[in-house]
């Protein structure tokens, strides 16, 4: 698949976004059920009223429309911290592909395209929260992320 299909998110892929956090906080089998995403909000807030200020992010669908990966970029703040907080002025980025597109370098070009769009919109960097031993992590490695000093287990910060 090339990336030409990939779109804006608008505030109708809220399904899409649930869906993907699901995914991923089971990245590493099923742990939780939609039910208790929905009903957990320090999950719930990925996705919530999206999108929301300057939130923003990407969907790469295929020839029939179906999306099959997005990234997306949202702002918390420090009363409402995301797992990859930083700064109320620094977007915590997610990603997720579906699981039969995963491996074929959609994930790293949605990466860079994000990377690209959040640079021209004046975003001076990204973070992210990614669990030990998750093979993601070598993904973000690849893009530039790097652990934060003295910052919590797992958060990544890429400047731009
Ligand atoms: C992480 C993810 C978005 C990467 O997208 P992708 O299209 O598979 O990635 P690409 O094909 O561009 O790059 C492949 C790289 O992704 C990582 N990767 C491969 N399989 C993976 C998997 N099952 N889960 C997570 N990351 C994986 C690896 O770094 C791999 O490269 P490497 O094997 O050379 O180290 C996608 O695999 C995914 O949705 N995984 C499940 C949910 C998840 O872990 N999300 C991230 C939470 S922090």
């Amino acid at each position: 698949m090339t990336l030409d299909s990939v779109r804006e998110t608008t505030a109708t892929d809220r399904r899409l976004l649930a869906r993907a956090t699901l995914d991923n906080l089971n990245w590493n089998g099923r742990r939780f059920t939609m039910r208790e995403v929905e009903d957990t909000p320090q999950f719930r807030h990925y996705y919530d009223g999206w999108p929301s200020g300057e939130d923003f992010g990407l969907v790469a669908e295929d020839t029939e429309s179906v999306a099959v990966a997005v990234v997306w970029l949202r702002y918390f703040t420090a009363e409402d911290p995301g797992y990859g907080f930083i700064a109320d002025t620094i977007p915590e980025l997610s990603i997720w592909v579906s699981a039969e597109r995963r491996c074929q370098g959609i994930g790293g070009s949605l990466l860079h395209r994000v990377t690209e769009v959040a640079r021209s919109r004046g975003v001076t960097a990204i973070s992210l929260s990614v669990e030990d031993g998750n093979p993601a992590a070598r993904l973000y490695a690849r893009h530039g992320f790097r652990p934060v000093p003295n910052g919590a287990p797992g958060c990544l910060l890429l400047e731009l």
